[in-house]
């Protein structure tokens, strides 16, 4: 496994790979891997095919981040990082540092307008642009044949699609499943900072949209979910809910009515300092 500090480095890399005809596929991660992400790297492996090559980058994305936010304290342990994805048997990882992405001179950046000022978007300004920006910059550098990105994150996904779409960009974009603990808690990589106590606490989150999983289908109105989605999760005293939204799951526009097509419920919360996210598609009858 090839491990590439630079632009250049993995650029290098690639171009012999290309013009042997392999296909690409690329898993962009800010490390600290848990189980999640290695279910995408083996998406990424099984879209490559025989012969195709699987990328992985590594960095933590301080535009994502906003004042305040946990850049500082974001986990990290790359030589960890490096061995999982050795195991898994990825070809490369660009790895690289933040002066190595980021030109001290640069003026642009992609931004999906009305898509990231809603949602997570309104709970973290900017985020979405700093996202999307680190994004396109990794498919510029990479010019991967296929991305392969969570469900769990799944307003990015859509932000990412979306810009894919508007841009015009060449790439394949895949959807993974969200991976979870035995007690139902979505990986994250900042489950990690969680104290004992709210660890605990913190898989009420899949609780509550099994709760609207299984209210979905009786016809009851999507503000009437939302209002039982959001008690049981205020039942619990050590969640801070920070958002309960139930949207079209094509769209993301608001629906208040009955459920007629596919819609997705999204969560966000705070426990202590760390903001966790968790989503479910729901189906009507
Ligand atoms: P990160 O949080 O490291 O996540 C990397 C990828 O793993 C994302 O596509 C995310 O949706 C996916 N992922 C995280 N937890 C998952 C889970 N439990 N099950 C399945 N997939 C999961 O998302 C980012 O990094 C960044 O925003 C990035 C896209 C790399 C841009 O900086």
């Amino acid at each position: 496994m090839q491990i590439c500090r630079t632009k250049a480095a993995i650029r290098a890399e690639i171009s012999a790979w290309r013009a042997s005809g392999a296909s690409i596929v690329l898993v962009p991660t800010m490390g600290f891997l848990h189980e999640g992400h290695l279910s995408l790297m083996r998406l990424a492996r099984a879209r490559a095919g025989a012969g195709g090559k699987v990328i992985a980058s590594i960095f933590v994305n301080p535009t994502q981040f906003g004042p305040g936010e946990d850049l500082d304290s974001y986990p990290r342990d790359e030589a960890r990082d490096f061995d999982l994805l050795r195991a898994e048997g990825v070809d490369a990882v660009f790895a690289p540092e933040v002066a190595e992405v980021y030109d001290p001179q640069a003026q642009t950046s992609v931004d999906t307008a009305e898509l990231s000022r809603i949602l997570i978007g309104k709970l973290r300004p900017g985020h979405f642009r700093g996202v999307a920006t680190v994004v396109t910059k990794l498919f510029n550098i990479i010019r991967p044949d296929a991305a392969v990105f969570g469900e769990k994150d799944f307003q990015q996904l859509a932000v990412i699609r979306t810009m894919v779409r508007d841009l015009d960009m060449e790439i394949d974009i895949i959807g993974g499943p969200i991976a979870r603990e035995a007690d139902g808690l979505a990986m994250s990589s900042r489950n990690v900072r969680l104290s004992p106590a709210d660890r605990a606490a913190a898989p009420v989150l899949a609780r509550a949209l099994d709760q609207a999983q299984d209210m979905a289908p009786t016809g009851i109105t999507a503000s009437r979910l939302r209002s039982h989605v959001r008690a049981t999760l205020e039942a619990e005293p050590r969640a801070l809910v920070q958002s309960v939204d139930i949207r079209d799951a094509a769209t993301l526009e608001t629906i208040a009515g009955p459920l007629t097509r596919p819609a997705v419920i999204l969560l966000a919360a705070k426990f202590g300092q760390v903001f966790l996210i968790d989503n479910r598609v729901l189906y009507p009858a």
